[in-house]
């Protein structure tokens, strides 16, 4: 299938996997992109800009095809060495970028420069907006559904999705609630030129996560996800566990007046403890509502080639089916 984003990016399907801290490993991202989609290292799951450029370099080794690196800007008073994890990306000879949270905009004229694609992934159509004012190349529209973090505005994908479509001149992908061939039929209907998921290639072969993580997202509904730190003015929506349910009691007994050091044991530090040892109740990890649609393990390329070819028959034949002849 071609589309703006594969024309864009250089790859054969419109699907990417958006980066996910402790998940974006090079494993994955290699799986995704010799599968045909966009895999995507997650830059600050690497603690120094030397160990992405070490993860980058092992990317490279596990695929000849273009990969991207997800750059977010975190909303801490530390801020990470973004200026050293830019250089990594760029001497790491990276094409493609996923910025998310804050507007990228201080990195743009650095990978502009260096002729790396950016796509900015947002949660409204006014963050959308301004990223391609910015200069980005594409965005990633994520919608309410969203495993992460959905921003303030709840718009879901029906609604968010068309918006994006009415106001944007850049192409765009659907993010958030994507898992199969009718969500990317249904996002291309709406006006994007792909989708991109994050929880569905958690449940993948390759995603280099504790089995247990995966098997929690096959067997959550979509009734299971919670939304945290809505009083912060920093919503994540988490599958629920018992550290959420601890952290949700919190935010009802003080109210306002909650300061993030009083969730801190539900919410600092849990990524490397449930990803990678499969504590699963170490604290509030995020998940989709899409695990609902989750019922299994399969390859990236399994995955990805399902899709497309369920994708393929959905609209040669239910859909020009149902066309007025
Ligand atoms: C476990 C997990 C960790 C994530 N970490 C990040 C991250 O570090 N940076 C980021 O931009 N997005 C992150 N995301 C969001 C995903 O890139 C993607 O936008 C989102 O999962 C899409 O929604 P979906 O889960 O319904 O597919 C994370 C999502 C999950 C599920």
């Amino acid at each position: 299938m071609k589309t703006r984003i594969t024309e864009l990016l250089g790859i054969e399907h419109p699907i990417i996997q958006g980066g996910m801290h402790y998940v974006g490993f090079a494993e994955l991202a290699a799986a995704v992109s010799n599968a045909g989609g966009l895999g995507v290292i997650t830059g600050l799951t690497q603690r120094t800009p030397q160990l992405l450029a070490n993860e980058i370099a092992k990317c490279r080794d596990m695929t000849d095809k273009p990969f991207g690196v997800n750059l977010t800007f975190l909303p801490t008073v530390s801020s990470p060495d973004y200026p050293g994890y830019v250089k990594a990306i760029v001497e790491g000879g990276v094409k493609v970028v996923e910025t998310a949270g804050r507007n990228p905009v201080q990195v743009m004229p650095f990978l502009k420069d260096a002729g790396i694609k950016v796509i900015h992934k947002c949660t409204s159509v006014r963050h959308s907006l301004k990223a391609q004012e910015i200069g980005c190349d594409a965005v990633s529209v994520d919608g309410f559904e969203c495993g992460g973090h959905p921003g303030e505005d709840d718009i879901p994908n029906m609604i968010l999705l068309p918006r994006a479509a009415d106001e944007l001149d850049i192409p765009f992908v659907a993010s958030g609630g994507m898992a199969d061939a009718r969500s990317l039929v249904a996002s291309l209907a709406m006006g994007a030129e792909g989708m991109n998921m994050g929880t569905r290639f958690i449940a993948t072969k390759e995603a280099p996560v504790h089995e247990r993580v995966k098997q929690a997202i096959v067997a959550a509904s979509e009734l299971d996800t919670r939304l945290i730190m809505r009083s912060l003015r920093n919503t994540e929506r988490v599958l629920n566990n018992a550290a959420v349910e601890r952290l949700l009691l919190k935010e009802k007994e003080l109210g306002a007046k909650l300061r993030f050091e009083d969730i801190m044991e539900e919410v600092a530090g849990v990524y490397p403890r449930v990803m990678t040892d499969g504590d699963m109740d170490a604290g509030a990890w995020s998940c989709g509502m899409v695990a609902g649609l989750i019922h299994d393990i399969p390859t990236c390329k399994e995955l990805i080639n399902r899709i497309m070819n369920e994708a393929d028959a959905l609209i040669r034949k239910r859909l020009l089916g149902l066309a007025a002849a």
